[in-house]
């Protein structure tokens, strides 16, 4: 399956996953600027992308958690998500979403 990342200077990146990734690391292995300085433990909310409207609403819905983390992410969108809580399934070959020029370590305020 393939993830498609519209990195911050709009470069279009294609990455292979597999289902079971987290889209945070298939992130990281194709070179975007994704921190995720806290690995996945909701705590900083530097992995934060914004997904593709129409992709949206069909993942599973964020956690109070992970809301609550996404109130202290940079340039945060209806469409917002922290993509270490994103398990990929076959059912989102093609998922796409955008990669935020600026992040905000919740940790660091
Ligand atoms: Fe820190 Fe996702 S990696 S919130």
């Amino acid at each position: 399956m393939k993830v498609k990342f519209i990195a911050p200077d709009g470069r279009v990146v294609e990455a292979e996953a597999e289902p079971g990734d987290s889209l945070l690391r298939v992130g990281q292995a194709a070179g975007l600027p994704l921190e995720g300085t806290c690995e996945g433990q909701m705590a900083c909310s530097t992995c934060h992308v914004v997904v593709a409207p129409e992709w949206f609403e069909r993942l599973s819905e964020a956690s109070e958690e992970e809301e609550d983390m996404l109130d202290f992410a940079a340039g945060v969108r209806r469409t917002s998500r922290l993509s270490c809580q994103i398990e990929l399934t076959e059912a989102m070959d093609g998922l796409t979403v955008t990669v935020p020029g600026e992040s905000v370590d919740a940790r660091r305020m």
